[in-house]
C-alpha cells in the first residue's frame, strides 16, 4: 500500500482516480474546494484537505504542513479549470491569470513540495492530467492550451531529472472526457453539443489507466499516455461561449 495525493479529486477525472486508489489499497488524500464532495469521499475512506489551487502563494505552508503526517509515493496533479471558450482577443486579464495559476503554477508547486521526499526514498510516480490541447491546435482555449502544454513540457523535463532516482513520471494526455469540467461556462446544449457524434472518455477509463501504469514493474515508466474516444470528430472543436448561446 502507498501513499497516494490526488489533486482536484471532488468531480470528474480526479475523483474516478482517487475511487480506484483507494480500492487498490492505497491511503489517499484527496484535494478540492468543494467540501460536500470531499466529505462524500471521506465516507468512502478516502482522507480529504480543502485546497484552493488558485493561490499558489498560500501553498508552500499549506503543503508543509501536510507532510507533516504524510509523504505521498504517488501524486496526481489532475485539478484544472476552463475559462469561458473564446477568442483570446475578448478574453478578461484576470482570467488569464486563473488559469494560469489554477492548471500550472499550482502543480508546479505541489510537485515542488512532494518531489523532493520521492528522491530521498528512491521510489515514486508523478501523474499530471494533460490535454491533447497541447499537442494540436484548439480554437477558443488558446491559453488554455499553453497551460497545457507547459505542463506537458515540464512533465517530459522533470521525468530526467528523477529518473535516475527511480521516481517515474507521467503525463496523461486526456482526450474529450464526459465531466463537469465545462459545466460553469457553456450551457447545457452546448455541453451536449461536445459529447454528439462520440462517446467520450469516461473519467473511470482515465483512472483504469493510471492503474494499469502504477502496476507495471519499477523499470518501466509510461512517459506519457493519450487516451481519446474511438470514435471521434476529425477536428474536435470547443465552441465559444458566445455563439453557444
Ligand atoms: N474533461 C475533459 O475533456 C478533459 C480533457 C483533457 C484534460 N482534462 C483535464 O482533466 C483535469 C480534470 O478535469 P475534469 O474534466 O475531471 O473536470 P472537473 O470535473 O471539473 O474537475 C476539476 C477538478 O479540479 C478542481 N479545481 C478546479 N479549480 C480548483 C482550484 N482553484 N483549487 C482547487 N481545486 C480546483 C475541482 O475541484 P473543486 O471545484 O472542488 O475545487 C475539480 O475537482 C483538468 O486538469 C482538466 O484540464 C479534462
Amino acid at each position: 500500500m502507498a501513499q497516494a495525493l490526488v489533486t482536484g479529486a471532488t468531480s470528474g477525472i480526479g475523483r474516478a482516480i482517487a475511487l480506484a486508489l483507494r480500492s487498490a489499497g492505497h491511503r489517499v488524500v484527496a484535494t478540492g474546494r468543494n467540501e460536500a464532495a470531499l466529505a462524500e469521499l471521506a465516507a468512502l475512506g478516502i482522507e480529504s484537505l480543502v485546497l484552493d489551487l488558485a493561490d499558489p502563494t498560500i501553498l508552500s505552508a499549506r503543503l508543509a504542513a501536510v507532510q507533516e503526517r504524510f509523504r505521498p509515493e504517488i501524486l496526481v496533479n489532475n485539478a484544472g479549470m476552463v475559462t469561458a471558450p473564446g477568442d483570446f482577443c475578448d478574453m478578461a486579464e484576470a482570467d488569464i491569470h486563473r488559469l494560469i495559476a489554477t492548471n500550472l503554477t499550482q502543480a508546479l508547486i505541489v510537485t515542488r513540495a512532494m518531489a523532493p521526499a520521492m528522491r530521498a526514498q528512491g521510489r515514486g510516480h508523478i501523474f499530471f492530467t494533460g490535454s491533447v490541447a497541447a499537442h494540436a491546435p484548439y480554437p477558443n482555449m488558446a491559453v488554455y492550451a499553453a497551460t497545457k502544454a507547459a505542463l506537458g513540457a515540464f512533465a517530459q523535463s522533470l521525468r530526467l531529472d528523477l529518473s535516475a532516482a527511480g521516481v517515474r513520471v507521467t503525463e496523461i494526455v486526456a482526450g474529450r472526457v464526459e465531466s463537469p469540467l465545462y459545466k460553469d461556462v457553456l450551457p447545457a446544449e452546448a455541453r451536449a453539443a461536445m459529447y454528439a457524434g462520440q462517446t467520450a472518455v469516461r473519467p473511470e477509463d482515465v483512472a483504469a489507466m493510471v492503474l494499469a501504469v502504477l502496476n507495471l514493474p519499477p523499470h518501466v515508466d509510461v512517459a506519457r499516455f493519450d487516451i481519446l474516444p474511438t470514435r471521434q470528430p476529425v477536428s474536435p472543436q470547443v465552441p465559444a461561449a458566445e455563439k453557444s448561446k
